[in-house]
């Protein structure tokens, strides 16, 4: 699989998180770098045991992996303390010298600023401390002394594992609708979330890149103020079992069906090569565990061929409940 880049479809919460902790252990990931901040809340169930991670990277489950925080990202210090020492990755996790730093008084003023707080933002401050660094003011990892034992150069380490052909993935955090540049803006997180500003944020040329998996889930969840074409009341959601609570924040999601427009535009403006479906499970109860296409229901069967008539590129990773090995994996075998 060489270099994939994993990203989100909609307004993250797609299942990002339980996707890449799969093809951790399924490819052996040698490498993984997460960019993004620690907004984005990565949910993975391994071994009976739940992670909402915020700052390590959601293949921290191959136990052989190196796991590393690009240059485009912010570092929550003590959170990503916390998770290395939840983890246990102390003695493979890096971060680059140039990642920005989250402090607790960027967090105030993302709580304080009747701005953002209209927005409906998470309020872990990433909007303040990319506002620091725009001004250039802002403090890096270098700066750091808890940071020092972690400094590495990402971008030498991530480059020579895809020139050494060993298997390399970039972690995208939200989805493409939460995109300064691509979203529903003003309604949107402080960074693009596209594929291309991924590959950026870790510091990999664009010719690097073999795949890009584009995360879709069964239906859509939005946090936070902004437009949701097709919105349910709360009270259809929960009917359908559509109703969810964010992994970080704890607010309640709001949900739609799935929209096959946007699905299309998140392709087009990721240059998506094949997409993974999530929680086709929530839609068809019967799916539960499925491991093969072929137990799949034929409504749900037609559910993936619709998806892949309309956005024109093959789903090849479907999720059938929340466990790593939830998947169907139609993958040419490797
Ligand atoms: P901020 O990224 O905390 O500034 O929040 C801006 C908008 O992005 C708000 O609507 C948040 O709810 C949303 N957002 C940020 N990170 C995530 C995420 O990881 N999942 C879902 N929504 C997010
Ligand atoms: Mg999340």
């Amino acid at each position: 699989m060489r270099c994939t880049v994993v990203a989100g479809a909609f307004w993250g919460d797609e299942g990002k998180g339980k996707i890449i902790s799969y093809l951790a252990l399924k490819d052996k990931i040698d490498v993984c770098v997460r960019t993004g901040s620690v907004n984005a809340a990565h949910t993975v169930v391994y071994k009976d045991k739940k992670y909402a991670l915020h700052m390590v990277p959601s293949t921290f489950v191959y136990e052989k992996g190196r796991l590393l925080i690009g240059a485009g990202a912010n570092i929550h210090v003590p959170q990503l303390l916390k998770e290395i020492e939840e983890t246990s990755v102390k003695d493979r996790i890096g971060v680059d010298p140039q990642c920005s730093i989250i402090e607790e008084k960027h967090s105030q003023m993302d709580k304080s600023s009747a701005h953002l707080k209209g927005l409906g933002t998470t309020g872990w401050g990433v909007g303040p401390a990319q506002e620091e660094r725009a001004r250039r003011t802002g403090k890096i990892a270098r700066d750091i002394p808890e940071l020092k034992s972690y400094l590495t150069d990402v971008v030498s380490e991530v480059n020579a594992a895809i020139e050494a052909d060993k298997n390399v993935l970039l972690e995208g955090t939200q989805g493409l609708m939460l995109s300064l540049f691509f979203g529903t803006y003003p309604y949107v997180t402080s960074r693009d979330t596209s594929a291309s500003a991924i590959c950026a944020e870790a510091g990999v040329g664009p010719t690097k890149v073999d795949t890009v998996l584009l995360v879709c889930k069964s239906f859509i969840t939005r946090v936070g103020a902004g437009p949701l074409p097709g919105e349910l009341s709360k009270e259809e959601a929960v009917k359908r079992g559509w109703f969810e609570t964010a992994a970080g924040t704890g607010r309640e999601r709001r949900s739609a069906p799935f929209n096959f427009d946007l699905a299309r535009r998140a392709v087009l403006i990721n240059g998506a090569t094949e997409v993974a479906v999530t929680k086709l499970d929530i839609l068809f109860p019967a799916c539960k565990n499925a491991e093969t296409f072929e137990e799949l229901s034929n409504e749900a069967k037609g559910f993936i061929d619709k998806i892949e008539a309309n956005i024109g590129v093959p789903v090849t990773i479907i999720g059938t409940g929340p466990a790593v090995f939830d998947i169907i994996d139609r993958r040419r075998k490797n």
